[in-house]
């Protein structure tokens, strides 16, 4: 039974501030007590890597779900011995034999877990996409600022040094000015299905704390991961894989704060399901001294294939369009001279777990030396990495359909996002779309204070900054 309700765990929260009784500041020989929190699919890795740190001991899983908590606690005492269960989240921060907290949860539980294990005395490793959305990152940055906790985001590829030192070359102008940026994200989903009404939770599941902040009906076939492509509990394909590739544009482009536009196209084609999410895609980010531009296509490369588009032979990852050549790659990728030449490989050790590894490594440097700099992901990156999906949805959100010419035709006044509109159009019509009887929204065309984290002009996107948290689970405005 939990030892607080809410307001009791509030409380108690508040008085850590002075005493933090479970709260250790951790010495260089310490062990690290570590618990996973969401272990379905990528909590699962972190649970079975994080042991493997050494002086790091995991020793707690918690789930909402029995069925998948059970799994995993078997999973785990195969290989490392004897594990704690907790079915609710509250418990492990209640548990003073817990340093710190991997949340590997459903994006719209980010914010609520970071800020209670902040102010419960624990650090914390948070995935991506940071927040479901950007005030409630605000909110995390104060709570961790608050309550000086270290907090790493899931952008694991900020740890790959050899990628960092090739962006450090490139903002240097190893090939000349930087013209446009371009982020990938292409590949094929398929549909999810569609039911005709709201569907009974697994009875394994607790419904109400998976759901946390967000309303609880649900309108999908398959319970976990399918919450993606629902409004009010995911933020899309852009706010599931576009951190991880609008974090290497950003890097590369060498860019720290917000972009002063944001401008979208995009729809939902091809599936007759109740996702409510984008399957195809563009952004233009307004940066200087170049655009960033992502691109979304959950579509095959035609119809009645399996195949990924590819764009100049990558399918995931960035293009750099330079001066005096261009960069293609993602994990590793290869220079070009201005004439398409091949000239260099950019390469370097990924290792274990696809990066990973490698980040929570860096997480537990930073635990030792408490010192956020030390942290490859910190919170205000990875804020503004997360943001920039929001952003893009957000304009998504508030767009207007259109027949697919017309908005094609509008988005032609900015030179570069027009001949991604023309591509986005050719790839339709590749998968038989009918394109002459087929709508696509034209996003709001937006601009944002960078500073105040606000629309200046839109008070329909301010409307979209924060969203409406269903109690008890409310992310507090004093934190
Ligand atoms: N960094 C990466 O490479 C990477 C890769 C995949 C997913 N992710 C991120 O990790 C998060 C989880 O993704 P996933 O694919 O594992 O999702 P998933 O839906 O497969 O699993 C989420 C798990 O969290 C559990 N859960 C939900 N609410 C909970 C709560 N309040 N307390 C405890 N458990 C709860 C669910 O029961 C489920 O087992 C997402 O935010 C996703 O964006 C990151």
């Amino acid at each position: 039974m939990l030892k607080l309700n809410r307001r009791g765990f509030l409380a108690a929260a508040a008085a850590t501030v002075a005493i933090r009784p479970w709260s250790r500041v951790l010495g260089a020989n310490s062990d690290i007590r570590v618990a996973v929190i969401g272990v379905n699919n990528i909590g699962k890795t972190h649970l079975m890597n994080f042991p493997k740190i050494p002086g790091v001991r995991v020793v707690g899983v918690c789930d909402v779900d029995s069925k998948v908590l059970g799994q995993r606690a078997t999973e785990f005492e195969k290989e490392f011995g004897a594990i704690k269960q907790y079915a609710d989240l509250r418990q492990v921060f209640d548990d003073p034999g817990v340093d710190v907290v991997v949340l590997a949860v459903p994006n719209h539980w980010h914010a609520l877990g970071t800020i209670w294990a902040c102010q419960a005395g624990k650090d914390v490793y948070v995935e991506k996409p940071c927040s479901y959305n950007i005030w409630e990152a605000g909110q995390m940055i104060k709570a961790a600022d608050k309550y000086q906790r270290i907090v790493q985001v899931g952008i694991q590829r900020r740890s790959l040094d050899y990628m960092q030192a090739w962006f450090k070359e490139l903002q240097a102008g190893a090939l000349g000015k930087i013209n446009c940026v371009r982020a990938l994200y292409y590949n094929r989903r398929e549909s999810i299905g569609r039911v005709a009404k709201p569907q009974s939770p697994p009875p394994e599941v607790n419904h109400d704390l998976w759901s946390g902040p967000a309303p609880t009906p649900i309108l999908r076939n398959k319970y976990h991961y399918d919450w993606h492509w629902y409004w009010d509990i995911g933020n899309g394909e852009l706010g599931n894989n576009g951190p991880h590739v609008l974090d290497l544009a950003r890097t590369a482009l060498g860019v720290k704060e917000f972009p002063r536009s944001v401008w979208s196209m995009g729809g939902r084609y091809a599936w007759d399901d109740n996702g409510e999410t984008p399957n195809t895609h563009i952004i233009h980010y307004g940066y200087e001294p170049a655009p960033i531009i992502m691109e979304i296509r959950n579509l095959p490369e035609r119809a009645n294939t399996k195949e990924n588009t590819k764009y100049r032979g990558l399918g995931v990852g960035i293009v750099v369009d330079c001066e005096h050549g261009s960069y293609v790659g993602f994990d590793k990728g290869t220079v070009y001279d201005k004439a398409g030449k091949a000239v260099r490989e950019i390469t370097g050790e990924v290792g274990g777990d696809s990066g990973r590894q490698v980040h929570r490594e860096n997480f537990v440097k930073a635990l030792r030396s408490r010192n956020t700099s030390d942290l490859n992901c910190s919170l205000p990156q990875g804020h503004l990495s997360s943001s920039l999906c929001h952003l893009g949805n957000i304009s998504h959100r508030l767009g207007e359909p259109l027949p697919l010419a017309a908005a094609n035709e509008r988005i032609q006044s900015e030179p570069l996002f027009g001949e991604t509109g023309r591509r986005l159009v050719e790839h339709l019509d590749a998968n038989q779309i009918p394109l002459a009887k087929t709508t696509i929204e034209l996003g709001a065309a937006l601009t944002f204070d960078p500073e105040s984290q606000t629309f200046p002009q839109s008070p329909a996107a301010n409307g979209l900054l924060k969203r409406t948290y269903r109690e008890p689970y409310v992310v507090p405005e004093n934190v």
